[in-house]
């Protein structure tokens, strides 16, 4: 079979892949069965935590699988017992004849998938689409590579870099269209975290709300960080979400916590403090800048002092999606050579 046609339904299970959860410990993971003449008899994906892989999802569909049949798969097969069955066993029971993936699974115990199928037989074919998959799957092959969860710090700002006015006011800096990208954002990260400051400050709700107001269906948790009390009555604390407030200043040691608990990705809010803590310790995995067209002046910068005291210390990004938002410009940036 040509390697287009592997290709093509690659890119179908990369598709696939999205109509399942972004949140939650596990991948996003699409795919594709094919007969031996290349044509598509079956597809699945995965659901979210506990239930079927999106090859045990696929092969469900159908009452046999056709000799000479190829599953193209976004992820290497898994090999472990989850709360489901490794896959790599479910495709050599179903007979099939290839296992076509995109991208490799770091995972130390979930990982070795496609050994066990070659091992019975079957041919693999590896790195189909592997770049778009890396990036489809960014957040989870980072946080299993890292072993702690995708670190996103998010700000908005005005074009002169600052997040609150003097008076510490700082409602409404970025316009409708950005506060619609970044609940939308939201409603797919598994946690959403703040200091103390910005909950004193600001009393934020911290929920994932759609534009007319109403609740995305997923809520993350949402986690405050310090020492200082909070009023019971603060909005954080609302029934809308859980929330959890953990009295320290240890960054590695508040991942370190979230990622025991199944947190795959943190949405890192501020403020200022915050941030500039995440991102002097290098624990900043993408950074989303939301650049409204104002000038603010004043003390009050996104970040604070980084530990910068001359440019050849200073963090060097490269920009890899710029975005216009209504009146509004998006940056997403990573940390060159991360
Ligand atoms: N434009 C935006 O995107 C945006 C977003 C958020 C906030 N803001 C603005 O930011 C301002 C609040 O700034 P902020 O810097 O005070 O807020 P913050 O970063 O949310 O909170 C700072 C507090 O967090 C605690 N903390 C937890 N871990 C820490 C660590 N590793 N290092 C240092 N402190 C740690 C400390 O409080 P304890 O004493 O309790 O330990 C510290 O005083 C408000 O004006 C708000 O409006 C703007």
């Amino acid at each position: 079979m040509s390697h287009e046609i592997y290709e093509s339904a690659m890119r179908r299970a990369l598709e696939l892949a999205l109509l399942g959860p972004a949140w939650g410990v596990n991948p996003q993971v699409g795919c594709v069965i094919l007969n031996a003449d290349g044509q598509t008899i079956a597809e699945g994906w995965h659901k979210g935590a506990g239930t079927p892989h999106a090859e045990v999802d696929a092969l469900s569909k159908l009452d046999q699988v056709p000799a000479g049949a190829t599953a193209v798969v976004t992820l290497e097969p898994c090999n472990h017992t989850g709360r489901t069955g490794p896959c790599a066993q479910a495709l050599i029971a179903a007979g099939v004849s290839r296992v076509v993936y995109a991208v490799s699974d770091p995972g130390a115990t979930s990982g070795g998938g496609a050994q066990t199928v070659q091992d019975a037989g079957i041919e693999t074919i590896a790195h189909v689409l592997e770049n778009e998959a890396r990036e489809q799957n960014r957040v989870w092959l980072t946080a299993n590579t890292r072993q702690r969860p995708f670190v996103t710090l998010k700000w908005a700002s005005s074009l002169d870099g600052r997040a609150a006015a003097n008076d510490r006011t700082s409602k409404w800096i970025s316009g409708p269209e950005s506060r619609a990208d970044s609940h939308l954002r939201r409603s797919n990260v598994d946690a959403i975290l703040v200091g103390t400051g910005t909950v004193l400050a600001d009393d934020p709700e911290l929920t994932a709300r759609k534009p007319d107001g109403t609740l995305y269906e997923h809520q993350p948790l949402r986690v405050v960080i310090g020492e200082s009390e909070l009023p019971a009555s603060a909005r954080v604390f609302n029934s809308d979400a859980e929330t959890v407030h953990l009295r320290t200043h240890s960054l590695h040691g508040v991942l370190a916590a979230l990622w025991q608990e199944g947190v795959k990705h943190v949405w890192v809010e501020g403020g200022p403090t915050v941030a500039s803590n995440f991102a002097r310790l290098g624990l900043v995995d993408e950074y989303l800048v939301y650049l409204a067209p104002t000038l603010l002046g004043g003390a009050r910068t996104a970040i604070a002092d980084l530990g910068v005291t001359t440019m050849t210390e200073a963090k060097s990004l490269d920009f890899v999606e710029i975005k216009q938002l209504g009146a509004d410009i998006l940056i997403r940036a990573t940390e060159r050579g991360n």
